[in-house]
């Protein structure tokens, strides 16, 4: 008896292949290139379903030149990669894999802030160069982080999980801004207070961004947002590239506008633009947020499952448009 087929489009751990493999034909691309949107539709045909990153774009057309897939999962939270309407309107489902990253991401978040506040790369840079051959009193001095104002744009729940670093940990003052404010007990177990986003730029000493990469925040954080920043600020995002205006914010580093910036993300990343480069006070990390091989193996898993729970129940865990199951949805 054949088995439904499905497609892995990157390279994943041994044990989600052999996971998957339990209950379907798995094509797995282990040579792990990206593959282009010609070779991605000729590779999921005949297939039910996939598991993607946030390197393949999943819209209508792809739905449409599939048409006997019915569900793609992404191993990623963010799911700006996927024309979610598109997707319901062809009747394929949709997921993403939120909970399994938060706190990892969070511990990165925090340490990126740190790296950056701290001058941390830029030092070392300094000591691999060999030019530490003098001690000064003011030598890489940073900004402070315990006991300053931490700035969230994004309360979800890898902000909420920055804000109790934050406010527990180094006893700082947190204030986000969010489309929508948290309820009151969420609040007080993050010791955040909401602000509008006008007061957030202007109040923060470490901005961090943590919101989705929408038409609506695509550069949230241009020239203008930067110069409502305190020229001491830092600020680190590990959101979404797109999400900061690059050009911008390599032109206020260089003029110290801002103290400095940590990057995790990029607008048409993997390049990054080329003056963020040349400035010394920036760090800048490949998208790594996520990055722990428990992580990153806990995203893989929840997104196997929810191709393997959706193919053979009908009822995935992380669905990101669950109204289409019954209704509309791909048989
Ligand atoms: C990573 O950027 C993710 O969205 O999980």
């Amino acid at each position: 008896m054949t088995r439904p087929a499905i497609l892995i489009t990157r390279k994943v751990f041994p044990d989600v292949v052999e996971h998957l493999r339990q209950h379907f034909d798995v094509d797995h691309n282990d040579a792990d290139g990206v593959l282009s949107p010609a070779q991605l539709i000729e590779r999921l045909q005949g297939k039910v379903g996939a598991l993607t990153t946030g390197s393949e774009r999943i819209d209508g057309a792809v739905a449409g030149a599939c048409p006997q897939l019915r569900i793609v999962a992404n191993i990623a939270v963010g799911y700006n990669n996927f024309d979610v309407p598109a997707l319901s309107a062809a009747g394929v489902l949709a997921t993403n894999t939120p909970d399994v990253l938060t706190e990892t991401t969070a511990d990165f978040g925090f340490a990126l802030l740190m790296a950056t506040a701290r001058r941390l790369t830029e030092s070392e840079h300094f000591l691999r160069a060999g030019q530490w051959n003098r001690w000064a009193l003011d030598m890489f001095a940073g900004a402070e982080v315990h006991g300053s104002t931490l700035g969230i744009l994004g309360m979800g729940r890898i902000g909420q999980a920055i804000a109790r670093r934050g406010a527990h940990g180094f006893g700082m003052k947190v204030i986000y801004h969010n489309r929508s404010r948290l309820d009151a007990a969420t609040e007080a177990e993050c010791k955040a207070r909401y602000v509008d986003k006008a007061t957030l730029l202007r109040e923060a000493d470490h901005l961090i961004l943590v919101l989705p990469y929408s038409a609506e925040s695509h550069h949230a954080i241009g020239a203008a947002e930067i110069a409502q920043m305190k020229p001491t600020a830092t600020l680190t995002n590990i959101a979404r590239g797109g999400i900061v205006d690059d050009a911008a914010l390599a032109a206020a580093l260089k003029e110290r506008r801002i103290a400095a910036a940590g990057l995790d993300v990029f607008e048409g990343e993997p390049k990054v633009h080329p003056d963020l480069l040349t400035v010394p006070n920036v760090v800048l990390t490949p998208h790594i947020a996520s990055a722990t091989i428990q992580t990153r193996r806990a995203m893989a898993m929840l997104a196997a499952d929810n191709v393997i729970d959706y193919l053979t129940t009908g009822q995935p865990r992380t669905p990101l448009n669950a109204d289409i199951i019954g209704k509309g949805a791909r048989p």
